[in-house]
């Protein structure tokens, strides 16, 4: 692999033993994966920021870092929204271990914007590098942007943070982001919701399994391209994914997809996903939500109080750009909470079941908060919860 003459120096241990072994870590990264090169990034997010996923032993393991970012990099979500944990019953030792995650990342010099949406945050462009791990980012950044990320671990990105280049491979490579199974969505999508989105990336993660999947038929916007690509990465492998005419690399390459296998999409298979039953609580904001969507919200919940706990989750630069929604969100009794999510968070395991509006969600609730999950569309979410 080849590496700089500043890459030397920290190898030798020049700059101190964490961008050492942090950059060891890169070149090992790098040489299983077959990279040539490490490539410079604009940006990393890092995820393994909540205690409920991480533990001790992380928690140990970051403690024995000492560097600082060199890029800009956040936080994926954390376990507890942080001025407001005592609200939803965060148990105390939780809380006290959470804070000790979050001091370790900030000494780091990671930016403590605790989101799997930095995209609202931060501007990403077409063409850049950066090393980001969320999975629904990662597929947001990689199809919706059009720019190129692996789907980091913790490590890896924190490494990337830490030295500002990550190894050269995989969705860092043009020739590795060309579609590979054509999904022909045989269903009139014009009134479809973020939900709807959300069910057919449920499954179509199953059907593309690790390939790139190339989507006809479609016309989403993007909120609902985040619901399609959280749900495909949730339950499939699919970091990357293009619609034909919409995404920017589709627009740009003009992909050639005959000879690839064409697997139909049809109504029942999407319609099957919707199934009815009652729920003890309703989470919103998986991915956390967009501007747009704190929007909506607003105006369905306006005038009306909710009977069920309703959860709503989104960053803490969007809350606060958004006040007047948010504010309207929460007369309804409904509460928006930053920096954590409904599965990173140990708040939803006191119910056991829940109603969401995110193919992701529904495919992470049941092992990660113990519930059973239901989907519907926003609108029905808040009929549900203040029904
Ligand atoms: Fe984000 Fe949590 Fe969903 S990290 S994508 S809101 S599971």
């Amino acid at each position: 692999m080849q590496l700089d003459s500043d890459d030397e120096r920290i190898l030798a241990g020049e700059q101190g033993e964490t961008r050492q072994r942090m950059l060891e870590l890169l070149v090992a990264l790098g040489k299983v994966f077959g990279a040539e090169q490490l490539v410079p990034i604009r940006s990393a997010q890092v995820s393994g920021a909540s205690y409920k996923t991480i533990g001790e032993y992380g928690l140990q393991w970051l403690n024995t870092l000492d560097a600082k970012a060199v890029v800009p990099a956040v936080l994926n979500p954390i376990g507890m929204p942080r001025g407001r944990w005592q609200e939803i019953g965060i148990d105390p030792d939780f809380a006290q271990k959470q804070r000790a995650v979050v001091a370790a990342y900030e000494r780091l010099g990671i930016g403590l914007e605790c989101t799997c949406t930095p995209y609202y945050l931060r501007e990403t462009s077409y063409g850049d590098h950066i090393a980001w791990s969320e999975s629904s980012a990662v597929s947001y950044a990689n199809s919706v942007i059009g720019a190129r990320t692996n789907r980091e671990g913790g490590p890896g990105a924190l490494a990337a943070a830490l030295i500002g280049k990550t190894p050269c491979y995989g969705f860092h490579l043009g020739k590795n982001r060309r579609p590979q199974v054509v999904l022909d969505v045989q269903i009139a999508t014009r009134d479809w919701t973020v939900a709807d989105y959300g069910a057919l990336g449920y499954h179509a993660g199953k059907l593309a399994g690790n390939r790139i999947p190339f989507f006809t038929g479609l016309q989403p916007d993007r909120d609902q391209l985040k619901a399609l690509g959280a749900a495909m990465a949730a339950t499939g492998a699919v970091a990357l994914y293009h619609v034909e005419g919409v995404t920017p690399e589709a627009q740009r390459q003009r992909f050639e997809v005959n000879g690839l296998e064409k697997i139909p999409v049809e109504l029942k298979e999407i319609a099957n996903i919707f199934k009815e039953f009652p729920v003890e609580a309703v989470a919103l904001g998986c991915p956390h939500c967009s501007p747009e969507e704190l929007g909506t919200l607003a105006r369905l919940l306006g005038g009306k109080t909710v009977t069920k706990p309703l959860y709503v989750f989104a960053s803490q630069g969007v809350i606060d750009a958004n006040s007047a929604a948010v504010a309207g969100i929460e007369k309804s009794g409904a509460r928006v909470y930053a920096d954590t999510c409904m599965v990173v968070s140990p708040v939803m395991e006191q119910y056991s079941a829940i109603m969401v509006n995110s193919g992701k969600a529904l495919a992470y609730v049941p092992d990660m908060c113990g519930a059973v999950a239901r989907i519907g569309t926003t609108e029905e979410c808040v009929k549900v919860a203040t029904e």
